[in-house]
C-alpha cells in the first residue's frame, strides 16, 4: 500500500522504497540516483527504529533495493550511495561487481556539542559514486569547481609549462568534501534526526545531471534531494515511508500548504531554547557513544 503526490515535475511517494522501485519506476528511466538508506545504527525516524537483528539481515535488505536502483538506471546513469562507516564495506564489494565505482567520498564534517572523549570520534560519512558505463556518463565538472588553495591564492607562476602561466584559480573537487552538518541555526534545518546539506545535494545533482534529468530519491527523510532538484529545474521523483516527513515534502517540493487540515509550516526558530535543541540534535545524530552509534 503507497500513496502518490505529484505535479507536472515532482512525484512524492509515501510507502515503503522496495515496493515502490518494483510496481512503480520503470527499467533505464532515471537519471541519477542519491540513495541515503537507514544506516542500521539505531536511530528513531518518526516510527521506525533503524536497527536489524545482524548485518546480514540489513544487507540481504539492502541488496534487494540496491539492485532494483541499478535495474531503473539508465544505461548511462549514475548512483550514489551514502551509509554508515560500518556497512560501507559490505556496499563497496557488492556494487564493485556491478558497476563501476568512480569514487569513494568522503562527506567530513565539523562537530560541536558532545565531544567523544574515550574513542576517536567520529566525522565523516563515507559515499560511493557509482555509474553503469565508465565511457558514457554525465559529469558537468565546470559547474561544480571549488576555489584552489594552491598556488593561486598567491599569484605564483607555474614554471612547468612550455609557455610559464599562473596557478589555475579553482578545480574540480577531490574526494573528502567538507561541508557543515545542518544544524537548528541554520535556514534549512527541518526536524529530522539525519538530514543531509544541501550544499552536499546541490554538488551532486549539478555535477552528475543536466536539466533535462530526473533524480531518484528512494529515502527521502527531509526531501532536500527533491527540493534541491526543484531548484535547478531538473524532475525528481521521491520515496519515504513516514507520514511525519512526508509532510515536509508536501511543503518543500510540492508547495503544499496543507495536508489532512494541519498546516505545513516549517521549523519555527527560538533562539533561546537553540543550546538545548542542538545537544539533543548531537545525542540524536550520534555524536555520543552508545556502543554503536556512530555514522
Ligand atoms: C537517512 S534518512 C534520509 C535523510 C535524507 N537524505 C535527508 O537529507 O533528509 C532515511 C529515511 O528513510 C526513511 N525510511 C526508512 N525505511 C524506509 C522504507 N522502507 N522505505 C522508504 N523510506 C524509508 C526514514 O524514515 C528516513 O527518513
Amino acid at each position: 500500500m503507497f500513496e502518490q503526490f505529484k505535479d507536472r515535475k515532482h512525484t512524492i511517494y509515501h510507502g515503503d522504497a522496495l515496493e515502490i522501485l518494483i510496481k512503480e519506476i520503470g527499467s533505464e528511466s532515471i537519471d541519477l540516483i542519491f540513495i541515503d538508506p537507514p544506516y542500521n545504527i539505531g536511530k528513531q525516524f518518526s516510527n521506525f527504529y533503524d536497527k536489524w537483528e545482524s548485518d546480514k539481515d540489513y544487507t540481504k535488505w539492502a541488496y534487494q533495493w540496491l539492485d532494483e536502483c541499478i535495474r531503473v538506471l539508465k544505461p548511462n546513469g549514475t548512483l550514489y550511495v551514502m551509509a554508515s562507516t560500518q556497512t560501507m564495506p559490505y556496499f563497496d564489494i557488492y556494487l564493485r561487481e556491478k558497476m563501476v565505482i568512480l569514487s569513494r567520498i568522503i562527506w567530513h564534517y565539523d562537530s560541536s556539542g558532545v565531544q567523544a572523549t574515550k574513542y576517536f570520534g567520529s566525522l565523516y560519512e563515507p559515499i560511493l559514486h557509482c555509474v553503469k558505463d565508465k565511457y558514457n556518463y554525465i559529469f558537468n565538472s565546470e559547474d561544480i569547481k571549488v576555489e584552489a588553495k594552491t598556488g593561486a591564492q598567491r599569484k605564483l607562476i607555474d614554471y612547468r609549462n612550455p609557455i610559464p602561466t599562473q596557478y589555475n584559480t579553482e578545480k574540480v573537487p577531490g574526494n573528502v568534501w567538507y561541508f557543515p552538518r545542518v544544524r537548528y541555526r541554520m535556514k534549512e534545518y527541518e526536524n529530522h534526526p539525519s538530514q543531509k546539506p544541501e550544499s552536499l545535494v546541490e554538488r551532486i545533482i549539478l555535477a552528475s545531471s543536466n536539466e533535462e534529468s530526473i533524480v531518484l530519491d528512494p529515502f527521502a527523510g527531509t526531501f532536500t534531494v527533491a527540493a534541491m532538484a526543484k531548484k535547478l529545474g531538473r524532475s525528481s521523483i521521491s520515496i519515504e515511508s513516514q507520514q511525519e516527513y512526508l509532510r515536509i515534502g508536501l511543503r518543500r517540493v510540492l508547495g503544499w500548504q496543507e495536508y489532512q487540515g494541519e498546516k505545513l509550516v516549517s521549523v519555527p526558530k527560538n533562539n533561546t531554547i537553540r543550546n538545548k535543541i542542538e545537544q539533543k540534535l548531537d545525542i540524536r545524530q550520534g555524536n555520543l557513544f552508545n556502543g554503536d552509534s556512530t555514522a
